[in-house]
């Protein structure tokens, strides 16, 4: 049992945001109740409506609003009517940067109950470690003689010796922890700058974990071996741009990018964290009530974890994994459930699981 409370900045944002989070709160909320987390949940209504209304995503403060919580909790954002560059730079990016949140983690796992589109059955169980604050990412750049035949744009891609080198050790202290297998995503045959300068400070860093194996793919290859052989690979480093592209590729591999989890950390955990899936506010399917909330259930395990509730954090994975092991699952996944449907059954598993473990205790 938690003795201090922790606090939660809730921003649900566009979308299926304002349905799949929602769905997580219901089981992070079950979840604490049965281990007395101690966990507040604060809304932000942040986000696009916010922008229609105030011409900005989030307050000017904002930034300094949410650094008086432990950790957000972030569904999606961004609408058709609203450029992306607007809505990304204008919310995701600039906490993901204040709060030097410069690790997004994104596992890619086999669940069981989930089809892969692959025809191979063997198992899929790796992480990409994204870096989330610099390489192609910038606003450094622009644009000339707009709409002249001489149009032109730049844009810069920044990287820093620092911003390489912690990325990097971060990802194989976590090989380290898992199977000693790092894999490095390159393209220094083209782009001859910043990509051999990331493989020098990578080898360089990871030279200090002597039990980890590094090896460097150019990120085409990288790509083709994702699809023919992804359970070859335990940790996967790369770039913002790089790190993006693969995770998405990462989630569709393993059923649905709707299953895919992410967390954007700052591992010193001297600012908050946050935590979002991979997708984003997918506007073809909001509103129907039918978006898999999977991803963001899964974001909530790597919150509760993250803020130092490792038993409840198995739960409620345990929950939602034998969910979809029993047969239950959103159309993207093949199946017929509904958000609620899905969500309800989440929760009736918190409870089975929890009524197990207090059957075994008194056994003991
Ligand atoms: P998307 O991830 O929103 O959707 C891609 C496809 O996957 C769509 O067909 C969608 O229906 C499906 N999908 C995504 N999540 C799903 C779920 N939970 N259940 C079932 N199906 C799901 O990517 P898209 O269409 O490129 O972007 C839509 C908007 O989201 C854009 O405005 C984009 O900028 C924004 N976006 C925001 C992100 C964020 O807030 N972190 C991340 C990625 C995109
Ligand atoms: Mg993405």
């Amino acid at each position: 049992m938690s003795t201090c409370r922790q606090s939660i900045a809730v921003i649900a944002g566009d979308g299926i945001g304002q349905e799949v989070v929602p769905a997580a709160l219901d089981c992070l909320r079950q979840i604490s109740t049965i281990y007395a987390l101690g966990l507040d949940f604060v809304d932000f209504d942040w986000g696009s409506g916010y922008y229609q209304k105030h011409g900005r995503m989030m307050p000017v403060d904002g930034l300094e609003q949410l650094s008086k919580h432990d950790a957000i909790f972030l569904g999606a954002v961004g609408i058709p009517s609203i450029p992306d560059a607007e809505t990304l730079w204008g919310l995701l990016i600039p906490i993901r940067r204040y709060f030097e949140q410069y690790i997004n983690l994104r596992p890619v796992k086999t669940l069981a109950g989930v089809e892969s589109p692959l025809s191979s059955d063997r198992d899929i169980d790796f992480v990409i470690v994204r870096e989330n604050n610099e390489g192609e990412y910038s606003d450094i750049g622009g644009r000339q003689y707009r709409g002249l035949p001489q149009e032109i744009a730049v844009q810069e891609a920044v990287f820093t010796r620092f911003g390489v080198a912690r990325a990097a050790h971060f990802a194989a202290g976590l090989a380290a922890s898992r199977g000693n297998r790092l894999t490095s995503a390159t393209k220094s045959n083209g782009i001859v700058h910043t990509m051999p300068f990331w493989d020098e400070i990578v080898t360089e860093t990871v030279s200090q974990f002597p039990s980890v194996a590094l090896e460097s793919v150019l990120i085409d290859a990288l790509a083709a071996r994702m699809v023919l052989k992804p359970w070859s690979f335990d940790v996967i480093v790369a770039s913002n741009l790089f790190g993006d592209i693969l995770s998405d590729l990462g989630g569709a591999l393993t059923g649905s990018i709707g299953v895919a989890p992410s967390a954007n950390l700052n591992p010193e955990k001297k600012h908050p964290s946050m935590f979002e899936p991979v997708h984003g506010s997918a506007p073809d399917i909001a509103g129907q009530g039918i978006a898999n909330p999977v991803g963001q259930i899964w974001t909530a395990v790597m919150m509760l974890e993250h803020l130092g509730h490792q038993v409840a954090a198995r739960h409620l994975a345990q929950a939602f994994e034998s969910t979809l092991a029993d047969g239950t699952s959103t159309r993207d996944l093949g199946g017929t459930a509904s958000t609620a449907e899905f969500t309800q059954s989440v929760l009736r598993s918190i409870d089975v699981i929890a009524d197990r473990s207090t059957a075994v205790t008194r056994q003991k």
